[in-house]
């Protein structure tokens, strides 16, 4: 093996080069995770990052790239972990942070990926990208691709795609298909593409991706000075709760921190695979014929990296809850109107699982919470418009305002009036 890191099957154990293209194990077809040479990574880790500013590339001793390679970077990483304390209050908890995830370059996690995935791409020499999307990652991709002058496929599910992330994939200039199926069909096409022809696949079955999505892990720890008990995260194709865990047994491993958290994986109730599967003592999930969510990011049947996440939950002693498309709305308008973070419905979960755990009596109140709040919320505008009503328009001049407002003078002597008759 050369260089820092491997490829590992998670199943059978099985090594590979990090120069083979491989999304899967050749002996026994499961899911591959980067592994790296322990010898190689410097004792004094912590002291080497305290130094550089926070970013998915503060961390690159940790990140699969050759020496000397060109990074394609946009500045990805470094969001705010906001304390919420109107929410803390109304929940009964003493500290609830959010990781606002929605200040990434395209407006999502899925950034912290494509800065890894894309710089790994033009290291094996590829040409073209490809990813099936919900939207955000679609959106990433784009944008990475752009900037390091590769060609982009993206394949969509028909009309179920968030305008702000369609309009994002289209003006990067990816070549952008409309699938007349779901995430899953279009992800199953994808992969037979990339196989048959000479095109790099980034959905996060690439085992890459997700090592720069473990930066949320690093950056917690940072931010917090220690892992939180439990860390909340929604669940689509179940790539990124995989890569959070594999983030926070890395640190503990290097000793960096002390105790690791608990996972939480919230699905939608329309799309909950691996929710109902562990609820119903599965060994295996049982993909969801045809998944539906108000959260359209998290509208996945078929969760690809199912095994990994139902292992971070086992592992860390978690679970995966569900929530309705209703809880998923009021969460995004209470972060939306008591904390000032707009996020998008599939982020807004986390903070709905939230709610739900607590009336549940599932979170003590003295822990340390904080949910990942994966895309920016003017991703999908549309959803909001459809649940206010549209401003009232007045005409261009002070007095039809003031009379709008209730502050004209007769309003003003009428509510005089009332007040002294009282
Ligand atoms: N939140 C948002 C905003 C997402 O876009 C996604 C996934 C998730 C959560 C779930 O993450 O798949 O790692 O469990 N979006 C993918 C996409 C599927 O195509 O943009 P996951």
């Amino acid at each position: 093996m050369t260089g820092n890191h491997y490829l590992a099957c998670i199943n059978c154990g099985m090594r590979y080069c990090p120069e083979e293209i491989l999304y899967t194990c050749r002996r026994c077809g499961d899911l591959l995770s980067v592994e790296y040479q322990e010898s190689q990574i410097p004792s004094d880790l912590g002291e080497i990052w305290r130094n550089r500013y926070l970013s998915v590339w503060r961390y690159r001793e940790l990140l699969p790239v050759r020496e000397g390679t060109e990074i394609v970077t946009l500045g990805e990483g470094g969001t705010n972990l906001n304390r919420c304390l109107k929410l803390s209050e109304m929940f009964g908890l003493e500290e609830i942070y959010v990781k606002n995830e929605g200040e990434n370059p395209t407006g999502s996690f899925k950034d912290r990926g494509m800065t890894v995935g894309v710089t790994k791409a033009l290291e094996l020499g590829m040409r073209t990208v490809a990813c099936a999307s919900t939207g955000n990652t679609s959106a990433s991709l784009a944008a990475y691709a752009a900037k390091a002058g590769l060609g982009c496929l993206v394949l969509i599910p028909s009309g179920k795609v968030a305008f702000g992330k369609l309009v994002q994939a289209i003006v990067h200039g990816a070549k952008v298909l409309q699938v007349q199926g779901n995430f899953d069909a279009a992800l199953s096409i994808i992969r037979h593409l990339c196989t048959k022809h000479r095109i790099y696949l980034l959905n996060s079955i690439n085992p890459y991706r997700l090592e720069g999505q473990k930066t949320i892990a690093y950056e917690i720890r940072d931010q917090l000075g220690c892992a939180p008990d439990k860390v909340i995260v929604p669940v689509g194709n179940a790539g990124n709760i995989s890569a959070i865990w594999k983030g926070f047994r890395e640190l503990e491993r290097l000793n960096l921190i002390e105790d690791l958290p608990q996972m939480i994986g919230i699905q939608a109730e329309g799309a909950a695979p691996i929710a109902n599967s562990l609820r119903n003592g599965l060994s295996s999930v049982r993909p969801v014929e045809r998944p539906e969510t108000v959260a359209t990011a998290i509208r996945i049947g078929s969760p690809v990296n199912w095994k990994k996440a139902v292992r971070a939950v086992n592992e860390s002693g978690g679970l995966v809850e569900t929530v309705s498309d209703q809880e998923i709305l009021e969460a995004q308008r209470l972060l939306a109107s008591h904390e000032g973070l707009f996020v998008e419905p599939a982020s807004a979960a986390s903070i709905a699982g939230l709610r739900k755990l607590v009336d549940m009596q599932r979170i003590c109140h003295d822990e340390k919470i904080v949910c990942i709040a994966t895309g920016h919320g003017l991703k999908d505008p549309d959803i909001v418009l459809r649940q206010f009503p549209k401003p009232v328009e007045v005409e261009a001049d002070l007095e039809s305002i003031e009379k709008v407002l209730g502050m004209s003078d007769e309003a003003i002597m009428h509510a005089a009036q009332e007040q002294l008759a009282s």
